[in-house]
């Protein structure tokens, strides 16, 4: 098997298959979700709450998402691996740049940004580079003590009409991927089917062209708390291959999520 591009994702799009993808922070743990098949691995900054056991992702350095990013590489052979730019990582397209760099140099295939329309320039800066992007829509957390708590985004009219603008202005911009966290399922569908991009989704219904979970949620072990939009699907397995297989299995054919994982 051939290592999977970003071309390949929007193949599946095209065709209507859902791909899978977790976030990563080692070697190890990157290997064995490549042989399942997972199609992108995420370095999330979810590394700041799951690893560092913070409260938020706040304290998350790009040096640190560097070094997991190298980790990761190292144990994937075709999985397409995303990177998360940490908060004011990119404030400045100045700064940007050069944090992108970084990630790219250890070993990403794309960075991903969160934030709407005020990205614009940034992302076109960065694709104009080299540099593919994934941006980060609806509950952004790095913005959770602006929205006062990790909260569901665009129930209200005026706030789903700003989410669909910024997807559309962002894939505009060049975004080649589109992340939608925790928003209700109605329009993460609006939104997939407005863009050409693939879109993935946490907490935003079955309809995304893709799904994400953290991979400690999906082992049951996370330090904190189980958000509704994750499933310990260990429960049901009998060995963490065969739940990341299950996972993957789920997603393909739209068993995973349902209603119970997602909001109105
Ligand atoms: O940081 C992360 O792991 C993420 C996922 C929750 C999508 O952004």
């Amino acid at each position: 098997m051939k290592p999977i591009t970003i071309s390949n994702l929007q193949a599946m799009k095209s065709e209507g298959k859902k791909f899978a993808c977790l976030t990563a922070y080692d070697a190890s743990f990157a290997k064995l979700f490549d042989q399942q098949g997972i199609e992108v691995l995420l370095i999330g900054d979810s590394l700041g709450m799951v690893l560092k056991g913070k409260n938020d992702t706040l304290s998350v350095t790009t040096d640190e998402i560097a070094y997991h990013v190298a980790s990761v590489a190292a144990g994937t052979e075709n999985a397409f691996i995303m990177a998360d730019m940490p908060f004011m990582s990119y404030a400045t397209k100045k700064d940007a740049y050069a944090n992108a760099k970084k990630l790219m140099a250890a070993g990403a295939n794309m960075v991903k940004l969160e934030g709407g329309k005020w990205l614009e320039k940034t992302i076109k800066g960065l694709v104009q580079r080299g540099i593919p992007v994934c941006a980060h829509i609806g509950l952004t957390p790095q913005m959770v003590h602006v929205f006062g708590g990790f909260k569901v985004q665009g129930r209200q009219p005026s706030q789903a009409e700003a989410i669909v603008k910024s997807a559309q202005a962002l894939e505009s911009a060049g975004a080649q991927m589109l992340l939608m966290e925790c928003v209700p399922t109605g329009l993460a569908k609006q939104v997939t089917e407005a863009l050409t991009i693939p879109t993935i989704g946490i907490g935003a219904g079955k309809h995304t062209d893709g799904q994400i979970l953290v991979m400690h949620d999906l082992m049951g072990v996370s330090a904190n708390y189980m958000p509704k939009f994750t499933k310990n699907f260990l429960a049901e397995t009998s060995s963490i291959a065969e739940a990341v297989q299950k996972y993957k299995n789920d997603v393909a054919s739209g068993d995973f999520p349902d209603k119970s994982h997602s909001f109105d």
